[in-house]
């Protein structure tokens, strides 16, 4: 059976920043839909250029695009052994296509954790951030200074989405669009939350464990036992 897990939370909850230790850690791919996007735009690939304006106006791209883009990438062999998706879904349509995909998948339940940042702290976080003009990381901290990027050397800038009008143009969209999922997927028993509102290393140590947990609750109810039950 699969690690499938997925990583809800606001613009700036520090789920990019945790799927990627999560999904290195484990083994895992780890798929983010706004990672693809900015790649595909970088690319000049047609599906992703049609998208780039919605993008910079801190709008969601169109249920269909992003659902075609995640079965084609949950079809590829290395996503056997589970997966880690962050920035998908987004709505309550990607939701259930995604779960029509995981059904078909036949490879174990969703993990569903949620981050949760206060909003203040969202807003600090992605008027500070910077990311690499080449190849997208997100700067640390301590990269500040040279402001050049840790992976590759080349130049940090803000991200196009992060000046403070489309942040907040962000956050609406999240809590109208977004924040619904959450009683979406709440009553399933392998539904969790964390509190991102900590220095990431600890973040990362209550997902690690509170991820271990919600799967092995998942793998009781596949089986039907007792005190579980199936989504
Ligand atoms: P996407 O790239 O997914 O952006 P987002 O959800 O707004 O997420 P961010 O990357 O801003 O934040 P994050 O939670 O990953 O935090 P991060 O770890 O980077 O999507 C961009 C756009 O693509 C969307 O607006 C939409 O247009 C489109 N799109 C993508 N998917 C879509 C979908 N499914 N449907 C429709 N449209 C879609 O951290 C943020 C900052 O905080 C960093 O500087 C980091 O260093 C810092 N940080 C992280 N953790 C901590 C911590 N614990 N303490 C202090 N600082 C921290």
């Amino acid at each position: 059976m699969g690690l499938n897990v997925i990583m809800l939370g606001a613009p700036g909850a520090g789920k990019g920043t945790q799927a990627e230790r999560f999904a290195r850690q484990r083994g895992l791919p780890k798929i983010s839909t706004g990672e693809i996007l900015r790649q595909g735009i970088k690319d000049q690939l047609p599906v992703a250029l049609v998208t780039e304006a919605k993008m910079d106006r801190g709008e969601l791209v169109d249920d269909e695009t992003m659902v075609t883009i995640v079965r084609e990438r949950l079809a590829r062999p290395d996503t056997e052994g589970g997966f880690v998706l962050d920035g998908f879904p987004r709505t309550v349509s990607q939701a259930r296509s995604l779960d029509a995909i995981v059904d078909e998948r036949g490879n174990g339940p969703l993990v569903v954790v949620d981050i949760v940042v206060p909003e203040e702290d969202l807003v600090r976080r992605l008027a500070g951030r910077l990311i690499c003009s080449k190849c997208g990381t997100n700067a640390a901290p301590a990269d500040g200074p040279e402001m050049t990027c840790r992976q590759c050397g080349e130049t940090l800038v803000q991200r196009a989405d992060d000046s403070q009008q489309v942040v907040l143009e962000r956050l609406k969209i999240y809590h109208r669009a977004t924040e619904p999922l959450v009683d979406y997927y709440r009553g399933r028993p392998t539904f969790r939350t964390v509190n991102g509102a900590q220095p990431p290393d600890r973040v990362a140590r209550e997902l690690d464990a509170t991820i271990d947990d919600a799967a092995g609750e998942g793998a009781r109810a596949a089986l039907g036992a007792p005190g579980s039950s199936r989504r």
